[in-house]
């Protein structure tokens, strides 16, 4: 295991609009098994598209050393992303490799599900403490429509049922919701799961990317969502987890567990964001809808020392000014060929 490098400054670098650096999520693979039309639309990542070879994306190794380098300038919570993380072979060995890492103290994955209950048990034995779960509809046609005809959903229950048996627990299950498309079945992800261990987070659909052909029109606002699953199941707002979390939170008012919306689109909070993102193939991004990132495979794979590559990284964090969220009207309209796609660097 690499060691954390301590820099000769031992505070913990701010970018430009005051933001430390506290998670960090790792895309581990940019692949996927499913092909949602949000993110990877069939048409163009059919058999003819050309997705990493192993030797692009950062080893386990690689990806272990860079990690202690985040937390060496601040970051404390690690998520694994894909595409579809558990695509990439042996992630359990991963997971053990930045759950070692001092001061860490959180590890956590966003999955869509397919392969959780093969891999659940030896996830959480190797260190994995949280799984978040994307799961856009319990209807089978819905849910087929939204992964592009792959899957369905009781393979995924079985997935969160076995995340939950191994411990994993509280789960989280995330769902993108598209107006016209499932927000008719929002309501019914929230009954099936009320009262046990998973809490169901609504996500306004978002621009990200260059090729899900966005359109305001289908965003449901979460304050729209949020009025009728309380005219059904009362409602209390709860504190946020931690500060900055993405999620509002609120609680049923009968005590049957909670419920969270996403509102990045009607409600941004690039005021309080703290994460990074790390391409499969080692490309350092400081916004979900960042244009350019900064390649440390290369420096890597050149032999940079550590102390080096941390002063990359923390060269990028205190130049840092991404805001996209609050500023999508004039951006979106603006428009960017060249904005980063989801599967590509895992939400
Ligand atoms: P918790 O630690 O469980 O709160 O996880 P999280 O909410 O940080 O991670 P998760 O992968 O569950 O994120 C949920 C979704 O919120 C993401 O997939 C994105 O769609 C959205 N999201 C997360 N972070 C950001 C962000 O920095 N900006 C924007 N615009 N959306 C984000
Ligand atoms: N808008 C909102 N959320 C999205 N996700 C993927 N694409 C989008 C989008 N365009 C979600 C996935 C997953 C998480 C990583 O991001 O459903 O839960
Ligand atoms: Fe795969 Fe997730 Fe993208 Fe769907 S949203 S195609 S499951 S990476
Ligand atoms: Fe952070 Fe960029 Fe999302 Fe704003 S839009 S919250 S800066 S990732």
């Amino acid at each position: 295991m690499p060691p954390v490098v301590a820099l000769h400054d031992p505070k913990a670098p701010l970018d430009r609009r005051g933001r430390s650096l506290h998670d960090l999520r790792i895309s581990v693979m940019d692949r996927c098994n499913f092909r949602c039309p949000y993110c990877m639309p069939k048409e163009t990542y059919g058999d003819g598209y050309r997705f990493l070879g192993s030797a692009e994306r950062l080893s386990f190794n690689e990806i272990t050393r860079l990690a202690g380098l985040f937390v060496g300038l601040g970051a404390r919570k690690l998520r694994l992303t894909g595409g579809e993380p558990l695509l990439r072979a042996g992630l359990a060995e991963l997971v053990g490799d930045l759950a070692a890492l001092p001061q860490v103290e959180d590890v956590a994955l966003t999955t869509n599900g397919v392969l959780l209950a093969r891999h659940a048990e030896e996830l959480k034995a190797q260190g994995l403490g949280r799984v978040t779960v994307s799961l856009d509809s319990l209807d089978p046609e819905v849910f087929r429509t939204m992964s592009g005809g792959y899957g369905n959903p009781t393979e995924i229950l079985e997935g969160i049922d076995a995340a939950l048996a191994a411990g994993l627990a509280p789960l989280k299950v995330n769902c993108v919701v598209q107006r016209g498309v499932n927000d008719h079945t929002a309501l019914g992800l929230v009954e099936h799961f009320r009262g046990s261990k998973v809490i169901v987070r609504f996500i306004e659909y978002m621009d990200v990317g260059t090729r899900n052909h966005w359109d305001k029109m289908r965003v449901v606002p979460s304050r729209e969502l949020h009025a009728a699953v309380n005219a059904r199941w009362p409602l209390v707002p709860l504190a946020a987890g931690y500060r900055g979390e993405v999620a509002e939170r609120y609680g049923f008012a009968d005590g049957h567990g909670e419920v969270g919306f996403i509102s990045s689109v009607s409600q941004p909070f690039c005021g309080a964001c703290t994460r990074a993102r790390l391409s499969s193939e080692g490309v350092l991004y400081t916004c979900l809808f960042a244009t350019h990132g900064l390649d440390l495979r290369t420096p890597l794979r050149a032999g940079a020392d550590d102390l080096t590559l941390a002063q990359l990284i923390r060269d990028a964090w205190l130049g840092r000014n991404d805001r996209y969220s609050e500023a999508r009207a004039e951006l979106h309209a603006a428009g960017s060929e060249r904005k980063i796609e989801m599967y590509y660097i895992g939400g």
